[in-house]
């Protein structure tokens, strides 16, 4: 029987998962790793600590498991961060990840100077903070001496793949984010890459996720306790490798993941472009193309609440109060702007933001709040897509967030879908599992492995009732951050 790794290349954690041929996740094992908040909304990693997670957490998971039978490994990686490696392939700097803020300047001269129009003809795709070209230009103008030792410029589970294997790639799902790709024609931008100051042999080689991008080194292979000739998959940026895993490929599938950023992902067989550039475009994982919006912050508002504001662990018990006769009633609003927001609003200023209290507003009010207020902003990007025309009523849903009913009952209410839960939550290493099933020629496409091995386990359905209290208090929601916008630029020039 033939064994297969997925990694899930996380913020906080990588999650490494075993999964056997039959698709039976076998184990799995999660390392944490620091964030760096060197200024207030940058955010930075250590890639060297990845490579440690990596190198260590993978013995662990082959324990009691025969490391021979690892046919294959695929990686599903956090998008947009920016990985700089100097002519030896040591890394140049820390990595600057995908909710850092502190390109503004250049997401402006972007958007502003280069256009809009050429930017999203060139990648269709305007300039967000986060994206990659923006950070570029970034070390260019900040710290030049970096700038002018760039060999290489890679993605977070690019330089994982890089660690296993020795050889520079990257697929078109994760460079979609990068602003430097045609995602069209998945190509690399000649012209973004001259506005960043860049060539083309500063790239890496680009493939299809499915595709294998070469083996484990033997010398690697050793150390993790694999056999020879282990395929690795190029993978995915981790909201195309958590789409695979919860089977939403092909044509009008919707996915929302509740990790530390909150996504809506829907899946399509032809490219296509939000014309008001809130939604990216970006390709998909299984050859074809996908509109996303991303939110910052999702489940991290609610771990922020809890871990430093309440001092619990306890994440459950605080929900326990919020009984069903409080659905749709609460008068305190949250929004939740931890780290700035990108879709729908792309403001780098936003912030996170209780209103609506009153003396006798109690603390599970404000979690109430918290979680709703993460279903609101969901709901905005469902709403940008349902303008689009695309019909959403029913979603996959994953991510940590989604292991709370409490939340999967508000967010089905909120929306007005149906959401869909799997048998499995392991959206991302799951999907990378899959992914690295297909590059070691075990099944013929992506679509097929997802056919295979994607089960729902159960649905939640919206109750008209609620959907309906619901439905008046997304109206008022709607209004909070107009209102604010202006005051939270002023707010941040301070
Ligand atoms: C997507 C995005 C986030 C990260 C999280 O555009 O920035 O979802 O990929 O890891």
């Amino acid at each position: 029987m033939n064994l297969y790794i997925g990694i899930d290349l996380g913020t906080s954690a990588v999650k490494l998962l075993l999964m056997d041929d039959q698709g039976q996740i076998k184990n799995v094992v999660s390392k944490e790793y620091p964030l760096e908040f060197p200024h207030p909304g940058w955010s930075q990693q250590n890639p060297e600590d990845w490579r440690r997670a990596i190198m260590e957490g993978i013995p662990e998971l082959l324990k009691g498991f025969d490391g021979a039978a690892v046919a294959g490994i695929g990686c599903g990686g956090q998008m947009h961060g920016l990985v700089i490696l100097d002519e030896e392939d040591r890394v140049i700097r820390p990595a600057i990840l995908w909710n850092d803020g502190r390109t503004a300047k250049q997401v402006e001269y972007l958007n502003s100077e280069i256009g809009k129009e050429r930017l999203s003809e060139w990648t269709a795709n305007i300039a967000f903070a986060g994206f990659t070209a923006p950070k570029v230009l970034w070390v260019r103008e900040n710290e030049p001496e970096n700038f002018s030792r760039i060999a290489k410029i890679m993605l977070p589970k690019d330089y994982v793949n890089y660690i296993l294997t020795g050889v520079h790639a990257c697929d078109y799902s994760d460079a979609s984010g990068m602003l430097l790709l045609d995602v069209q024609h998945k190509c690399w931008s000649r012209e973004m890459l001259d506005i960043c100051g860049i060539c083309q042999t500063q790239m890496p080689k680009l493939f299809e996720s499915y595709d294998c991008i070469g083996t484990v080194k033997p010398e690697i292979a050793k150390l993790l306790g694999l056999g020879e000739d282990v395929k690795v998959a190029a993978g995915a940026g981790d909201n195309a490798a958590a789409a695979v895993g919860t089977g939403v490929v092909g044509e009008g599938g919707c996915n929302i993941s509740l990790g530390t950023s909150g996504t809506v992902f829907i899946s399509s067989k032809n490219f296509g472009v939000d014309q008001n550039n809130a939604l990216h475009a970006f390709a998909h994982a299984d050859g074809g193309y996908h509109l996303m919006g991303c939110m910052l912050s999702a489940a991290s508002c609610n771990k922020w609440l809890m871990d430093e504001i309440f001092r619990t662990s306890d994440y459950s018990a605080e929900q326990l109060p919020i009984t069903e006769d409080r659905l749709g009633e609460n008068h305190v609003y949250f929004l939740p702007y931890l780290m700035g927001e990108r879709s729908p609003i792309n403001d780098t200023n936003a912030r996170g933001t209780f209103i609506g209290m009153t003396m006798d507003t109690t603390r599970a009010d404000l979690t109430q709040a918290v979680l709703e207020g993460v279903a609101f902003a969901i709901r905005d990007s469902v709403e940008v897509a349902r303008a689009l025309g695309i019909r959403i009523d029913s979603s996959k849903i994953c991510g940590g967030g989604a292991k709370s009913p409490l939340w999967k009952k508000m967010i089905a209410n909120i929306l007005n879908a149906e959401l869909e839960c799997l048998e499995s939550e392991q959206g991302p290493g799951m999907g990378g599992a899959m992914l690295a099933m297909v590059a070691s020629g075990a099944y013929a496409s992506v679509q097929e492995v997802c056919d295979r091995f994607v089960r729902v386990a159960s649905t939640v359905r919206p109750e008209p009732e609620l959907a309906a209290k619901y439905e008046k208090r997304y109206q008022q929601f709607r209004k909070i951050y107009p209102a604010c916008k202006e005051l939270f630029s002023e707010l941040v020039k301070e």
